[in-house]
């Protein structure tokens, strides 16, 4: 009998694939994230685990599971794992990048449509009976179009946000990534800068990076004071890319005109973070894949992934081809 594990309730579109293959799919039900113990426990009885939410993968769980011929991950970002403890384990890592780049960049697009209007602080002021009295020069947002938009880490997500923008308000699109991406540069005439470009030329920096030691914090005082006066940021990619205590000072003193964040350190953000108090600010609760045509690709992509790594065939979408051993 082969056993999976998921740590959490999976789309349907997932689950019947598991089944057909005659796979035993154990999921977490709790709306509670797992202790270390559990998520140990449940792993030791499976070949398998598909791995959802706040879990850590860490070197001290792999030295209790390193049984495990496979982990899944439901989600494109793989910072909760340790690849390095993983690929000497010869456990192969499995994500779903791609099938959400659309929905993503949705989400970034959204934010920053949303922070440039002041959408979320207008429905606020609705909420609390503010909606009075009209004032020509009060409440108002910054046009985008024609705009510069800074991409930080143009992989596909930041393509597909680059692509709304130029498309929908006729963009400049710059960008600072270690790659050259020349479908971005053909396509949409896109232009690599150095960090420092990035920030002194953007109207709209939007982060698109993986969460790794290079990047971590990378948006601090220091950044935030190089970018161009009346600038908005967006981050959809990961909270501890940005310093909030210094994205936050920045907003307050001006430095920036606004921000629209998709992740927050921590998540969830605390209600009475002064963040969600503040006019240009937009905040979402890590929905950057969350419609259900995503949600259905990433569920078949993560059991696809399982179904491969358990029958010890190369992953369709793998973290650590290395972790293969001949
Ligand atoms: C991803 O896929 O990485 C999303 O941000 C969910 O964690």
């Amino acid at each position: 009998m082969v056993n999976v594990f998921s740590t959490r309730e999976l789309p349907k579109a997932g689950t019947d694939l598991l089944k057909a293959e005659g796979i035993t799919l154990t999921q977490w039900h709790e709306k509670r994230e797992l202790t270390f113990d559990e998520l140990v426990a449940y792993s030791k009885a499976a070949d398998g685990i598909i791995l959802s939410g706040r879990n850590k993968v860490d070197a001290a769980f792999l030295e209790a599971c390193h049984h495990l011929k496979v982990i899944s991950l439901f989600s494109a970002g793989y910072d909760n794992v340790d690849i390095a403890a993983a690929t000497r384990w010869g456990i192969p890592v499995g994500h779903t990048p791609d099938v959400l780049s659309k929905a993503t960049a949705d989400t970034a697009f959204l934010l920053l449509l949303a922070t440039a209007r002041k959408a979320f602080y207008h429905h606020k002021r609705i909420l609390a009976g503010q909606w009075g009295f009209f004032e020509p020069t009060a409440g108002l947002g910054i046009d985008i179009h024609g705009k510069t938009l800074g991409i930080f880490g143009l992989g596909s997500i930041g393509f597909e946000m680059a692509k709304l923008c130029k498309n929908a308000y006729g963009m400049d699109i710059i960008y600072h990534n270690r790659n050259t991406n020349e479908k971005a540069e053909i396509e949409l005439g896109a232009r690599k800068v150095s960090f420092e470009e990035l920030l002194a030329q953007s109207d709209a920096v939007s982060v698109h990076a993986n969460l790794s030691d290079a990047v971590k914090g990378i948006f601090d005082k220091e950044a935030f004071a190089k970018m161009k006066p009346g600038a908005i940021f967006i981050n959809t990619a990961r909270g501890p890319i940005h310093n909030e205590a210094h994205l936050t000072a920045a907003l307050q003193d001006g430095t920036l005109w606004g921000a629209g964040l998709d992740v927050t350190t921590p998540e969830p953000m605390h209600k009475d973070n002064v963040l969600l108090s503040l006019p240009n600010v937009s905040v979402l609760p890590h929905i950057g894949s969350a419609v259900q045509e995503t949600r259905d690709a990433m569920a078949v992509l993560a059991a696809q992934n399982v179904i491969a790594g358990i029958k010890g065939k190369h992953l369709p979408k793998c973290v650590n081809p290395e972790a293969y051993r001949p």
